[in-house]
């Protein structure tokens, strides 16, 4: 979704936006553009389409652009209006002299807009945006100064924002805010930056400030000067940011997906370091803060997310119901937040994130919380607005996720799932020893699992050419692998655009099999355990329609080679701890099936990787 960037200071600013917006780009985009303090004026340079279109702009110009010190950049993921050069930021007012970007939604910009025009001022986008850089400029007008205008104008805003702000009148000087959307502001030697991430400003600086909702800074070459939206002064809390930049290379990968793909097994590892030692031992979760007590009487969960976060909470709502007799509700944020919840301070309110940002998470986690509910955060962002309102924050350590199509972070989202069932299984006393250790033992094995099946990628590369020419797909499943077929068909219709569908195995008869023929290929998630049997009768269901089967699988059984056309084995797995297997041929399957039909894979088309608006 959409990124700003900025900086004031003394080097050329220019290439610090562009690499700034260049860093953000895993956030989903369609236009961007930079504006830029040149000796008299303020210059805008915006372009359709990707970064290297807005170069290309900036090409003839490079060398009256090349001296400014100040400048703001944006990437915009259209939500009002078409991505279209006009509709792209910055935003400037009527005179050209107040330049705006913005990432969010500002709610009541028609009123404003019919109230602006009412006195005069001409509109050339469609974007809410526009009104902020005409509202602060006629506030302007009036006030002198750039740090009131934007409170006042904050005043007056309904919605999300996070906004940066630069006047030809006031060098030297940029102004930022924010309400319910991500800021930060690195602090360099006499130079500030400012993103909507991290990874815009971590390799000039590890020194940063979180700036909360409704704080205003005014930034110059030398100072920071922090208020309230009521010119009361605040003092800035400075931070060392955990982040290195090389985090952000391919390291050799073609894609950033595909590197994410392969570093699960680290990522597994790294999370169990310290939590999970031996088979016998406890599990450590000091994370949790909810005390014994409260935990062993704790008799409800609700776990709310959204789209893979989603998928990840339904397994976490499987294993706490099967580890800990617990009741747990699942629900897509989205809806949550439009409906009367049943939440109380004896509800344990879990949101998952990879992000932090998702917006409609945090409304969730923010009306749960104002309901008195202890609120307990898995997020791959422990610096995130999530984790800010958490009392009890697992950080699920993935390191940073580029891929717009998340992987390492579901892997890890599902581990910490585990950690967390299993440590409160001890405490309450829900599951015996023997069950216990076994799981535990098994999920010490997982990582050289995934490595076997990263080993022997080259027969689900085979697999996914040879069902790359189709239009639609069909995952099944049951139990605890229904959400991983959901994962699985998520994974390849975003970034191939093959219309996938996942289905609980037993409800194909109930309508889905009329779709099925000789064109429909059907992958069945089919792990040892409870259900295998009855998935097998529902596969055998798919295959007397001539659907193309799919197997994956942990069985060896040699029955299986003639209902399926392909199979993918993968190495045996405890069914309760099978997700975590099973998914990653998934991805994999989705990954060079994009790839083979020569799909922007890490940055499919309409899709925001932190998807800060409602
Ligand atoms: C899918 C994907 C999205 C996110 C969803 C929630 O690959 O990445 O479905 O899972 O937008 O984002 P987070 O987890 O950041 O809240």
């Amino acid at each position: 979704m959409c990124g700003i960037v900025g900086y004031v200071g003394s080097k050329p600013a220019v290439d610090i936006l562009l690499d700034g917006l260049e860093q953000l780009e895993y956030r989903g985009y369609d236009s961007s553009g930079i504006a830029v303090k040149c000796d008299d004026a303020i210059k805008v340079y915006k372009a359709e389409g990707k970064l290297s279109n807005l170069k290309e702009e900036l090409a003839p110009h490079a060398y009256e652009i090349s001296k400014a010190t100040m400048g703001i950049g944006h990437i915009r993921w259209a939500t009002h209006g078409a991505p279209t050069v006009v509709n792209a930021h910055p935003h400037t007012c009527g005179c050209g002299k107040l330049v705006v970007v913005h990432n969010g939604i500002i709610e009541n910009y028609k009123e404003l807009k019919a109230k602006l025009e009412e006195k005069g001022c001409k509109f050339r986008s469609q974007t809410d945006t526009e009104v902020v850089a005409h509202l602060i400029a006629s506030i302007y007008g009036e006030v002198k100064d750039l740090a009131k205008a934007v409170q006042l104008t904050t005043k007056q805003l309904e919605g999300a924002y996070a906004l940066c702000i630069m006047h030809n009148d006031e060098p030297n000087k940029l102004v930022v805010t924010k309400r319910n959307a991500p800021l930060v502001i690195g602090v360099g030697e006499n130079e500030y930056y400012v993103a909507s991430d991290v990874p815009a400003i971590i390799k000039h600086t590890k020194k940063a400030i979180y700036l909360t909702d409704n704080q205003v800074a005014t930034i110059t070459p030398d100072s920071l000067k922090l208020e309230d939206v009521n010119e009361q002064e605040l003092t800035p809390k400075i931070e060392v940011l955990p982040w290195e930049p090389v985090a952000l290379s391919k390291m050799g990968y073609k894609h950033f997906m595909l590197k994410e793909i392969h570093e699960q097994p680290d990522v597994i590892r790294n999370i169990l370091v310290g939590k999970l030692h031996t088979s016998d031992s406890p599990i450590v979760l000091n994370e949790v803060k909810l005390t014994r007590n409260t935990l062993k009487e704790l008799n409800r969960i609700q776990i709310i997310a959204c789209g893979t976060s989603l998928h990840a909470a339904m397994i976490g709502k499987y294993i706490i119901e099967d580890f800990c007799g617990i009741p747990v509700d699942v629900e897509a944020s989205s809806e949550y937040i439009y409906r009367k919840t049943v939440t109380d301070s004896h509800t344990l309110v879990i949101g998952v994130s990879q992000s932090g940002e998702t917006a409609d998470t945090l409304t969730a986690i923010k009306q749960s919380k104002a309901k008195g509910s202890h609120i307990l955060i898995i997020t791959n962002r422990p610096d995130s607005a999530m984790a800010r309102e958490a009392d009890s924050l697992i950080p699920v350590s993935a390191g940073i996720e580029v891929s717009v199509a998340a992987t390492k972070s579901y892997i890890a989202q599902l581990t910490s799932f585990y950690l967390l069932a299993l440590y409160m299984a001890e405490i309450k006393g829900t599951m015996s020893e023997e069950d216990l250790n076994k799981i535990k033992s098994e999920m010490l094995l997982l990582p050289q699992k995934i490595e076997q099946i990263l080993a022997h990628k080259e027969n689900i590369q085979t697999c996914a050419r040879k069902y790359s020419n189709t239009r639609d797909f069909i995952y099944i499943a049951r139990g605890i692998n229904y959400p991983t077929a959901l994962e699985g068909a998520l994974k390849l219709k975003e970034i191939s655009y093959i219309n996938a569908t996942g289905y609980p195995a037993g409800e194909l008869k109930h309508g889905p099999i009329a779709m099925l023929d000789e064109t429909m290929p059907v992958l069945s998630v089919l792990m040892n355990g409870k259900v295998y049997e009855k998935l097998l009768s529902n596969s055998e269901e798919a295959k007397a329609r001539n659907a193309k089967m799919i197997a994956l699988t942990n069985s060896s059984d040699q029955k299986l080679d003639d209902l399926f056309d392909y199979i993918i084995r993968v190495p045996e797995v405890d069914e309760l701890l099978s997700p975590i297997v099973a998914m990653v041929p998934l991805q994999l399957i989705a990954y060079y099936i994009a790839e083979f039909l020569g799909k922007d894979v890490d940055q499919p088309r309409n899709l925001a990787k932190s998807v800060t608006v409602e």
